[in-house]
């Protein structure tokens, strides 16, 4: 079968897979048949691609990312990004799970990233730098379009869905944070923390890709609430976040 350019690519996060089925005629395809695709070590995370269309629009999302804290070739965290836009995407929509530094953003809440820091010490652009694929120095001044931004929130207005909005914070992790230092990202201006998102954001805007990038909510950071954190937790949490997740997603893509 032939399939055409997917304009939009998408990678959802942990827990957050189900937004893969609905997709129109679905093409799948494991990572082990693409090459520098990550294998996934994380529960929650598939490993595969799966092509085709969301209301009209061409799509290519890919369930499982590699994560700096899998300690695996950093290839996996580039590949994936550039070869959406070696296919021809315009558009790179992130999803992740993540801590709320924000009391009143609670499990279960969506928050559209409109900024990040990063924090995990790694920037993936370190290195010889390919021009084909985009310049030395890359700006990251509206790294999160500002006008996917206003379609993400038209979407979550339109399906009455509540969509916080904020700066992501990234750790490279795996473990949690301790509650200082959650306290003192918050002090820094962070209203999530997450292990994933950032470094595809830079590969993206790198690449020409614009981005838009939404937070499922599933836990509040550490220190600020007395549920234990555990990847269980998030993985619970994020699939009970992803219905809403889904459904904004796919409005937004139809607008797209
Ligand atoms: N910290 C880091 N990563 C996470 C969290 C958290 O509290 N929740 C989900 N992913």
């Amino acid at each position: 079968m032939k399939l055409g350019a997917p304009r939009v690519g998408v990678v959802l996060g942990s827990g957050l897979g189900a937004v893969a089925d609905a997709i129109e005629d679905p093409v799948v395809v494991g990572y082990d048949e693409l090459p520098g695709f990550p294998r996934p070590t994380v529960a929650g995370h598939a490993g595969r691609a799966v092509l085709g269309a969301i209301a009209g629009v061409p799509v290519a999302v890919l369930q499982g990312r590699a994560h700096l804290y899998e300690g695996g070739h950093v290839e996996a965290l580039r590949v994936p990004v550039r070869a959406l836009r070696a296919a021809g995407a315009e558009i790179l929509v992130l999803t992740n799970a993540a801590g709320s530094l924000r009391p009143s953003v609670g499990p279960g809440s969506l928050m559209a990233i409109i900024d990040h820091i990063n924090m995990t010490g790694v920037n993936l652009l370190v290195g010889p730098n390919d021009d084909a694929i985009g310049p030395r120095f890359p700006s990251l001044r509206d790294a999160y379009d500002p006008e996917l931004l206003e379609v993400l929130r038209a979407s979550a207005r339109d399906l009455g869905i509540a969509l916080a909005e904020g700066v992501y914070m990234a750790v490279s992790g795996p473990s949690f944070e301790t509650p200082a230092e959650i306290r003192a990202y918050t002090t820094l201006g962070a209203d999530a923390v997450g292990m994933s998102t950032v470094q595809e954001t830079i590969l993206a805007r790198h690449a020409g890709l614009r981005v838009a990038a939404v937070s499922a909510i599933t836990n509040l950071a550490e220190g600020m609430s007395d549920e234990p954190l555990s990847h269980e937790q998030t993985l619970r949490a994020a699939q009970e976040g992803a219905g809403d997740l889904s459904r904004l997603l796919l409005e937004f893509i139809s607008r797209c």
